[in-house]
């Protein structure tokens, strides 16, 4: 067939079906194959943990080592101390903060977004891993945390970015963060110069935390390539300097 011939004909073939056929060909040009992810739901129902390390946890463990030398003093973490216990050292006082009653671990019972009867200044780090997204007036829940500091206080804060919707807590799973909306809600608390923001994951990562893979399944090098399009973990770390009010909450 002749150029000229390929051209005649292109010119009849309408353009909406030209368009689908440019779109077939190069579907045909670069195949991809769906494989195991060819299905509607996650290989397990608890994040990889059955089949090792959750992909998310990985890089909130990761966070939390880089900067185990703010875990020190009177620290306070949300549900356990686990990270308080892991990465903590010259830890002297350990508390735990829940709004849940029945957690027997809680040695403060709270609301986070209104903890106005909780004295300020009273910590030196707070852990506040992968709970903020559960807390409807964020803002607010900041502000508090910022409060419960003491001047050169450290708040350690990760968030889910690209993450399913927590089985547990499905009905006040409120909130997906970026390293943009994190830069903007933890500036208005501690002062832009006081944080630091941290993006971790990638396309991959996030398709293999999706579909309920462990961090074990992917290569080191697989995990520790940062794509901020794709945060799978946001990861705050924010220093009480006494520079922003001391007792700044925000105006609702
Ligand atoms: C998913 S866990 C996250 C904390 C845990 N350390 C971790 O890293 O997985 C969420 C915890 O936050 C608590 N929580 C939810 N909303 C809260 C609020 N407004 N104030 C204080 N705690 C809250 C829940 O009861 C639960 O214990």
């Amino acid at each position: 067939m002749s150029g000229d011939f390929m051209v005649r004909l292109g010119e009849r073939i309408p353009a909406e079906q030209r368009l689908r056929l440019r779109r077939r060909i190069a579907r045909l040009r670069r195949p991809a194959w769906l494989g195991t992810l060819r299905r509607l739901t996650p290989l397990g129902a608890d994040w990889g943990l059955d089949r090792g390390t959750p992909v998310d946890r990985y890089y909130i463990e990761q966070f939390l080592q880089q900067e185990r030398q703010a875990i020190r003093g009177a620290v306070l973490e949300v549900k356990d101390r686990t990270y308080t216990q892991r990465f903590g050292a010259g830890v002297e006082r350990s508390e735990i903060l829940d709004i849940d009653p029945a957690n027997p671990l809680a040695t403060i019972v709270a609301d986070l977004a209104s903890a106005n009867t909780l004295p300020s200044g009273r910590f030196d780090c707070f852990v506040l891993t992968q709970t903020l997204q559960l807390i409807p007036d964020i803002h607010a829940a900041i502000a508090h945390a910022y409060r419960l500091l003491r001047p050169g206080g450290v708040l350690l804060a990760t968030l889910p970015g690209l993450c399913q919707v927590e089985r547990a807590y499905a009905a006040s799973d409120y909130w997906r963060l970026t390293p943009a909306s994190c830069q903007l809600l933890f500036a208005e608390a501690f002062g832009e110069e006081h944080i630091a923001i941290r993006s971790y994951g990638n396309m991959l990562a996030a398709i293999a935390f999706l579909t309920g893979m462990a961090s074990e399944e992917l290569s080191q090098r697989e995990l520790e390539f940062v794509d901020r399009l794709f945060p799978i973990v946001v990861a705050v770390r924010a220093e009480k300097t006494g520079a922003v009010s001391a007792d700044y909450v925000r105006e609702s």
